[in-house]
């Protein structure tokens, strides 16, 4: 039996016969021809050619899998071309915010109440307006879609409007360039034909989807207008009984009266936890419209009733916006807005001998826009030293070094960012502060006070550091770095008898000489130092025990015992005080890790620098207080033992390392307590109160393992360190966050002030802290801590503290960290609290884990 095939659909039947026709006189072609779309017939089979038909059987299926392939290419083809054609020519919704001056009318109150007619005439006239602009740009005007005229204030009368576009995704780019051509003009009133509006200049922003008016819920959208000598109050909705509303966009148009400016102050304040990825914000704008260039704040998380939330607007006009992503129920916020005239000059001249100044509405936080000028002036013959006792101009997302934003600028320097009190003087009896605030994020600014001082003897009965500050005359030529910029330690004359001179000329105590310290800091104090018989000389001139060398331990601070042994561990050190690049190549700059400058042609010193700050709107404002404020040392852990409350401190230098003491980790069989056991440890990070662990910043973690030091010995408490596992990553946020390492030859210079944090006895014998305590002490010389606690000191330990007592660290404070601050403003763990006689005791330092020491070991056990 013949199989009859169906005929297939080839060229030919594309050319239209019919199937019909085919299969009366067609019924095979060579498969070959059929593609070739060839009309020859090469061969008609006898009916009953079984054989024949067999044979036929697998040229059949490929004629059939040519078919099925071309048909699926062709498929494949077609689909491509649709979803190009449809990605091409695909529309995409865009959304500006803007606003618009208008300088033709006048504002009436009318206009205020977007459901009054005189509104609705302004609206519909900035809507021809804004559409006859964008018109007029051949990248916009085909795509607009719509404007909305949101809001109206002062100014003659500023217009607040978004727009959207919608524009086809390969002209999207034009578009944008196009508005931001065009983003701040100023159109002459007449060259322009708009309808009946002058409008003064124009400006648009592409609006965060999340922001956008659209998407604003109705029912929690606000407007109120405070009234001259009232403080006019506003909640979140249900505060403080119920949470806020979860996803929600709400607003808060606040107004005051024409030629005022508004004061908010958020009373009280609680949101969910900042998170970098998903979190609710409150964000207060200088505007009506949620224009991200007039941010003046976004705030995140929960403030303490002592924080300064006092911000100030530079119009007449804020906007409050609450966005909700998180499901956390937090009660919200409740604040206050009241007006007051706008001041009519900032700055002013300054002519008294002594006084003081600071950034407008201090200690609120001060108005955007705003320049201020002091001129100071005092009597002839004298000059003028500016002490600036508290400074915060800090902006996200600042570059660290470039004063682009906010600052002060004092005979043509800037000054920006945070700084600790610090001290201006001019070379004459004038000087000029200039504040400036740009248009979006402030901060609580600056206080200041000058004083008037006799130039030939700036600081009567003491001496002048080249910075202006005075400090005693003993403490010059003494051998220790009192003014910061060493200038009390140069072109000294050294007293032989009990100095001995540096080759850089600065005059060290005769008994720091071949101490194994670099003191002159150009080592030349220990040059000169032979090393006797069965002792090794480091290429700093220390000597150790020969047995020291090459015992996988760093004994010399350069690593130059542990070089040349041939197994590799140093071989390729770098000298004393300079820094090895992954390449290798020793930079000779003293602490140059993430410093923010490329110092290793390869980067490698910059990298895994997001270490070692604090949130930018976290401010330590305490001035002169032990309490730390919440925030503020973001990496500090509080430890909790089984039963016992918190025991120890320690550092976050990763989502899930922490560093902290060895000795807290010992075993206490006595009272039975296994402290080395990982599960006996609670880590609290993000704490700041111990009363509060419940905290919504508090993130707390089991620890999964505790790796104290081998070598720890339990009776000298030499390498007194240790690292923790937690069992789950922590999550960063403004209250967590890691503290830099420093690098193996990161130095301590002696003199250098840093940090000590915990939560340990606030005095001898005394009781733990609450609330974490915070305290400025100094790097002590090597040889002055080997003679005040004799045969105690090894090279893993360094004393930090006053001579005349005073500050210290106290039991509690243990594992927790000593924070230094270098040059660039972050913050780097220059210890851990190790041990002390007593606390506080006067010539009785508190003693501290060498970190830099330990940065190998910290890096081979935790990967950090
Ligand atoms: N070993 C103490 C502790 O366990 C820390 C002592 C620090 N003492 C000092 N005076 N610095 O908490």
């Amino acid at each position: 039996m013949r199989n009859p095939e169906p005929p297939t659909r080839g060229p030919r039947a594309s050319r239209g016969s019919s199937v019909g026709e085919l299969s009366a006189d067609l019924r095979y072609k060579h498969h070959s021809q059929i593609m070739n779309g060839s009309e020859e017939i090469v061969e008609f089979l006898p009916v009953n050619n079984g054989k024949k038909m067999e044979k036929r059987g697998p040229k059949r299926c490929v004629v059939l899998l040519v078919i099925v392939i071309s048909a699926l290419l062709l498929s494949l083809i077609v689909g491509f071309m649709v979803w190009h054609f449809q990605y091409w020519n695909a529309k995409v919704q865009k959304i500006y915010n803007g606003y618009l001056r208008i300088t033709n009318r006048q504002f009436v109150d009318a206009y205020e109440n977007s459901n009054s007619s005189e509104f609705a005439e302004l609206a519909g006239k900035v809507k021809d307006t804004l559409a006859a602009l964008y018109g007029s740009i051949p990248a916009l005007g085909p795509y607009h879609k719509t404007s909305v005229v949101t809001a109206f204030s002062e100014g003659s009368v500023i217009a607040y409007y978004w727009s959207e576009f919608s524009i086809p995704q390969h002209k999207v780019k034009d578009a944008q360039w196009a508005l931001m051509g065009e983003r701040i003009f100023n159109i002459p009133p007449k060259s322009r034909a708009l309808p009946t509006l002058s409008v003064g200049s124009f400006v648009a922003y592409p609006v965060d989807p999340r922001t956008a008016q659209t998407s604003l819920d109705k029912s929690c959208s606000f407007a109120l207008h405070t009234k001259v000598g009232e403080v006019t109050h506003f909640t979140t909705p249900g505060f403080p009984d119920s949470p806020y509303p979860n996803r929600a966009r709400c607003q808060w148009v606040l107004r005051g009266d024409a030629d005022q400016v508004l004061s908010l102050t958020f009373r009280s304040f609680d949101v969910a936890p900042c998170d970098e990825r998903e979190s609710d914000q409150v964000k207060v704008y200088d505007s009506l419209s949620p224009l991200e260039p007039r941010a003046v704040v976004e705030l995140c998380g929960t403030y303490p009733p002592s924080y300064n939330l006092t911000f100030l607007s530079s119009q007449n006009v804020l906007l409050v916006t609450l966005i909700t992503n998180t499901p956390l129920r937090h009660p919200g916020f409740a604040a206050q807005f009241f007006q007051l005239p706008k001041m009519s000059m900032c700055g002013g001249a300054l002519t008294e001998v002594a006084g003081t100044f600071s950034s407008p509405y201090y200690p609120g936080h001060y108005p955007p826009n705003i320049d201020c000028l002091w001129n100071i002036e005092v009597p002839s013959g004298n000059n003028v030293k500016v002490r600036f006792k508290t400074f915060y101009l800090l902006e996200p997302h600042m570059t660290l070094g470039s004063c682009s934003k906010d600052y002060v600028e004092i005979n043509g320097e800037k000054y920006c960012g945070e700084k600790p009190p610090f001290v201006v003087a001019s070379k004459s009896n004038k000087m000029t502060v200039r504040f400036h605030s740009d248009a979006s994020y402030t901060d609580s600014g600056f206080l200041a006070e000058y004083l008037s001082y006799d130039s030939s003897d700036p600081c009567p009965g003491m001496f002048t550091c080249n910075t202006g500050r005075c400090i005693k005359s003993e403490l010059r030529c003494d051998g220790w770095a009192d003014c910061t910029d060493f200038s009390d330690e140069l072109d000294c004359v050294c007293n032989a008898t009990h100095q001995f001179t540096c080759q850089n000329k600065f005059c060290k105590p005769l008994f720091w000489v071949c101490d194994t310290v670099n003191d002159c800091g150009d080592n030349s104090d220990e040059l000169q130092c032979g090393c006797s018989g069965q002792t090794f000389k480091c290429r700093d001139g220390k000597c150790i025990p020969e047995s020291k060398k090459c015992d996988h331990l760093r004994d010399c601070a350069d690593g130059s015992d542990e070089a040349d042994c041939g197994d590799g561990a140093g071989a390729a050190s770098c000298p004393q005080n300079s820094y090895k690049c992954r390449s290798g190549v020793c930079v000779s700059k003293a602490n140059p890790e993430c410093d923010g400058m490329r110092d290793c042609s390869d980067g490698s010193d910059e990298e895994q620098c997001e270490c070692g700050t604090r949130s930018f709107n976290k401010q330590s404002r305490i001035v002169g207080g032990q309490n730390s404020d919440v925030g503020e040392w973001p990496w500090q852990v509080s430890l909790h033992a089984q039963g016992q409350g918190h025991l120890c401190g320690a550092s976050l230098i990763s989502p899930n390392w922490l560093v902290s003491a060895a000795h807290c980790f010992v075993d206490d069989m006595r009272n039975n307590m296994r402290y080395s056991d990982p599960r006996v440890w609670t880590a609290y990070l993000g704490l700041h109160d111990q009363s509060q662990r419940q905290a919504s910043t508090v993130q707390e973690r089991k620890v999964k393992s505790v790796i104290s030091h081998r070598l720890f010995n339990d009776f000298t408490f030499d390498h007194d360190i240790a690292v923790l596992e937690l069992d789950q990553p922590v999550t960063y946020s403004n209250w967590v966050r890691p503290i830099c390492l420093p690098d193996a030859t990161h130095s301590l210079p002696p003199g250098k002030a840093i940090w000590v944090t915990g939560w340990g006895l606030t005095a001898e014998g005394g009781t733990g802290a609450v609330v974490l305590q915070k305290g400025e002490i100094r790097v002590i010389n090597q040889t002055t801590c080997h003679r005040l606690l004799p045969q105690q000191i090894t090279p893993r330990m360094v004393c930090v503290g006053f001579l005349n007592g005073g500050v210290d660290a106290c039991q509690g404070d243990s594992g927790g960290p000593l924070s230094s601050m270098e040059d660039n403003g972050r913050m780097f763990l220059a210890g851990v609290v190790s041990w002390g006689e007593g606390c506080a005791r006067r010539d009785k330092p508190g003693v501290y884990t060498r970190v830099p020491l330990l940065r190998d070991w910290i890096k081979e056990k935790t990967g950090v």
